[in-house]
């Protein structure tokens, strides 16, 4: 069971995810996706996503955060935040099928995922649990 974040550590959290957006690379979508991690020992881990002219080399925001945690040692991710700007006709944009199973590997199906929608100045966000999110991924190992 997880300990539920603290409204700071939340907004640590995105802030985080929101700073890390700024270093986006994307000139061919030209959509700027942030993500940070919050881990287990209270360290922040950020990504964001990075585009190829081989576009399907692209990894998204999310992905570069877990592994920037996982790459320092970092196995235990308590919670998860990215943000995105406001597309029309959209609330919220959800994390790609990709990115929600390498989350499952490393985060808790009950742990907070924050969707932050960026809509000028206004931040909205989304509270969400992991296992709403990717409620059968592919585990095939039960020891992490
Ligand atoms: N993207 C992310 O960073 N995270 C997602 O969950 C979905 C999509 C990125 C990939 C690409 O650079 C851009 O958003 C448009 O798909």
């Amino acid at each position: 069971m997880n300990t539920p974040l603290t409204k700071e550590e939340q907004e640590k959290l995105l802030d985080a995810a929101q700073q890390a957006r700024e270093n986006s690379y994307s000139p061919y979508s030209k959509f700027k996706v942030g993500a940070a991690v919050l881990t287990a020992d209270g360290s922040i881990f950020t990504g964001t996503n990075i585009e190829n002219a081989s576009y399907g080399l692209t990894v998204c925001a999310e992905r570069n955060a877990i592994f920037a945690a996982v790459g320092a040692g970092k196995r235990k991710v308590r919670a998860l935040a990215l943000i995105t700007q406001k597309l029309p006709g959209l609330d919220f944009n959800s994390p790609c099928g990709a990115c929600r199973q390498v989350m499952s590997e490393f985060i808790a199906p009950d742990a907070p995922v924050y969707i932050a929608v960026l809509d000028g100045p206004k931040r909205t966000v989304y509270a969400k649990q992991l296992q709403e999110l990717m409620p059968f991924p592919f585990d095939k190992f039960s020891e992490k």
